[in-house]
Parts: C-alpha cells; structure tokens; sequence
C-alpha cells in the first residue's frame, strides 16, 4: 500500500485534484471502480508533500549559496500567510513566491523545475499594473522541463552563474500552426547578438548570458555540468493560461499530503 493509503484522517475525495473529482461525480457507477483504480495508480507518481518540503529547502539553500537573496515572504511558514491581511493580497494575486513542479511526471529529478517568482503583473490588467516579471530557478543537472512555447509571455532565461554552478542547454524549434515542430532555423537573440540555429539545435548558455524567447518558439531546457542558478525576466506570467507543451502535460503537479507543508505554494493562496 502506498505510503498516501496510511494518512490519517484524510478521506479519498480529499486527495483528488478538482479535475478528477468532477469526473468522478460525473461518472457512471460501472466506472467508479475503474476510477478508484486509476487514481491509486496516478497517486504513486503524484508528488508527495515531504519531496516538495525538501526541494523548496534545497533550492532555498542553493540560492543562498550563491547569494541570490529572497525577499522576506520566501521564509513565512504556512502560519504566517494565514495571518496576513489583505495587503499581501498583491502576492497572493500575482502568484509570487514558491513553485515546485514534476509536471506530473513522477520523475521530478529528471523532469521538473523549482522556481521563485519574485514580480509579476496581472495577465488581465490589475491594480498594480505591472508588465514584467521575474522568478529565479533551481535546475539540478540533468533536469528537463519538457518543450514548450507561450503564445503571449516573451522570456529572457538567463544563466546567473555562481560558485560551482552549471550550464544551461536550451533546445528551440519553430513552431507550425497546428502546433507541431517546424523544421526551419530559428533566429534567436543572445545577449543581443542574433544567432541562427537549426530546427532543433541547442544553445549553451555559460554563466552571464541569456537567450530571449519569443512567443512560439518551442524550447526545452536542462542544466548540465552541475545545478544551474537560472533567472527568467519576461513580460507578465501567466502559467494558468499561458503555457502550451508539445506533449499534454499539468503545469502544476497533483500532491499526496503526507506531512504538513513547510512553505506555501504560489498556487495554494486564498486572498485575505
Ligand atoms: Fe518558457
């Protein structure tokens, strides 16, 4: 039985994602049973919270290491949310702070990505009316975070370097109109030097330098000779709506609660 089956206290219903419970309810009696089934399945590769507690420390410690310093709501315990009023009401709106993904995968040391969003505007317009945004990322060495492109969103990734960190491999194609993956070179933007790269080719990005991407351009990325300290300077962030993978995947993984969490997830806020 999977360590999720022993949690106290803690009914089946509870632990589905929203999508999954309005399929269940929804469902013949004939397929609950085949339901049931599945979701113990997907529960085995759903992430658990003690990984996710564990991650947001490693990164926590990996920024500090390198001296990239958070700004003070990256420490408020779950507690401390829960006694914040309103005027941190921008935060919570704008999804600033943590954010761990296996994009469900299940592999998340060889597919997933643990961020830091330190700004943001609102993808509709809003109050602040900010236009950019910014996040820092913990990419261990070998970590993908699988092809994607945003249809609005244009990023810079930048490799901030530090002590013992890696390099960044970034892979791009073109992207076709029904989504697929063109074959024609992509020109891209390098610290503003323009490069060609063929369909598929690779950019090593060494510490200081960035790559921008532009909407539709399909990129993948992955650190190597050692974790990569990566920033990402972009117009505003929308990872609701915004992120368009090659292969269907969840943004945000589905999460197994097996001890109580340590930070609070960008994606777990409730305005005050
Ligand atoms: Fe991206």
């Amino acid at each position: 039985m999977c360590e999720c089956r022993l949690a106290a206290g803690r009914s089946h219903q509870g632990r589905l994602g929203l999508g999954r419970q309005f399929k269940a309810m929804a469902a013949p009696p004939s397929e609950i049973g085949f339901m049931l089934l599945r979701d113990v399945l997907w529960e085995e590769i759903d992430m658990k919270r003690s990984a996710i507690n564990r991650y947001i420390a490693d990164a926590a410690d990996f920024f500090r290491e390198n001296h990239f310093v958070l700004p003070p709501y990256a420490d408020w315990t779950p507690e401390e949310w829960q006694q914040r009023g309103s005027d941190a009401n921008e935060l919570r709106s704008e999804r600033l702070g943590w954010d761990v993904t296996d994009f469900n995968g299940g592999h998340f040391e060889t597919m997933g990505l643990t961020l830091f969003t330190l700004r943001n505007g609102m993808p509709v317009g809003g109050k602040t009316a900010k236009v950019y945004a910014e996040k820092i990322m913990f990419v261990r060495q070998d970590q993908v975070t699988p092809f994607h492109y945003h249809a609005r969103k244009t990023e810079d990734i930048i490799n901030r370097g530090g002590k013992g960190t890696g390099r960044l491999a970034v892979q791009l194609y073109n992207s076709t109109e029904d989504r697929g993956l063109a074959q024609s070179p992509v020109m891209v933007s390098c610290d503003g030097i323009q490069r060609r790269v063929e369909a598929g080719g690779t950019v090593i990005l060494g510490p200081g330098e960035s790559i921008t991407l532009t909407p539709y351009l399909y990129h993948t990325f992955h650190a190597i000779n050692g974790h990569g300290l990566i920033g990402e300077v972009s117009s505003v962030n929308d990872d609701d709506a915004d992120n368009y993978f090659l292969e269907p995947l969840p943004r945000y993984p589905e999460i197994v609660e097996d001890e109580p969490p340590f930070r609070v997830l960008c994606t777990e806020y409730r305005l005050a």
